[in-house]
């Protein structure tokens, strides 16, 4: 595990832009890994400034998201698929074909996570994996006590995540009670995976992660056995490590 510590949140989004961006310029057919929340929202910002900059292009990119609602379709704007059009790929020249989210929508789910699962393997595999952490220590929408074998599965979220993403809805109510979600195995398939975590409400959780023995109650402990794992966190957020 390879450790970055940064001021604060603008310099973790500059350190996960770089890393991403030195995927894209090596890689012909760069495979990443995305995921939504506030986290990677300044990562998305500077990569569109790279992309309008004309230091990188997505056209030869493929991108596979972590996650999504079920029962939520690309309109709603508490959709991950709302999110990624509106904070990435409706400014970049991803092509939309090779933009794949999970859908929450699709009448037989079991088959479309595996199908989901298939198409990543058809396009090879994930280049670059790009992971926030839930305050329970769930990672895409795995939370505790998901197995560590588990692929493109459909879960129920935890009410601890759905109160923290009440935020993105009107109300609590709203907020859907299950969800499809890459599984704690095809995460660990990627080739590299970024963590990334920042601000003080994260303190307790990377304190956490850091003290954790590598279980299945804390989701994101698997990630100290990946060969290529980068965690970058910033001060506020390591805050409570001694
Ligand atoms: C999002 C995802 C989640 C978030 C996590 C942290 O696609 O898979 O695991 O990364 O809940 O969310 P934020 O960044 O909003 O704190």
């Amino acid at each position: 595990m390879k450790i970055l510590k940064v001021k604060n949140y603008e310099q973790l989004s500059k350190a996960a832009c770089d890393i991403v961006t030195k995927k894209i310029k090596n890689i012909e057919h760069p495979v990443l890994g995305l995921a939504t929340g506030s986290t990677p929202e300044g990562l998305y910002k500077c990569l569109i400034e790279r992309y309008e900059a004309g230091e990188i292009t997505f056209a030869n990119a493929t991108s596979f998201n972590l996650d999504e609602y079920v029962g939520l379709d690309e309109t709603h704007p508490g959709s991950y698929q709302y999110y990624m059009k509106d904070k990435l790929f409706n400014h970049i020249n991803l092509p939309a074909e090779r933009a794949f989210v999970p859908s929450g929508t699709d009448e037989d789910l079991q088959a479309h996570c595996e199908a989901y699962e298939d198409k990543i393997k058809k396009a090879g595999k994930i280049d670059i994996q790009i992971l926030g952490i839930g305050i329970n220590g769930h990672i895409g929408f795995n939370e505790p006590g998901t197995s560590f074998d588990s692929r493109t599965h459909v879960v129920e979220l935890d009410e601890s995540t759905r109160e923290v993403n009440s935020r993105f809805f009107n109300s609590l109510d709203e907020v859907p009670t299950k969800a499809v979600t890459m599984g704690i195995q095809t995460i660990m398939d990627a080739d590299e995976v970024v963590l990334i975590i920042s601000g003080e409400n994260k303190a307790d959780t990377v304190l956490a992660f850091m003290e954790s023995e590598i279980s299945e109650e804390f989701p994101a402990s698997i990630l100290k056995k990946h060969p290529n794992f980068t965690l970058i966190v910033d001060e506020p957020a390591y805050s409570k490590v001694p």
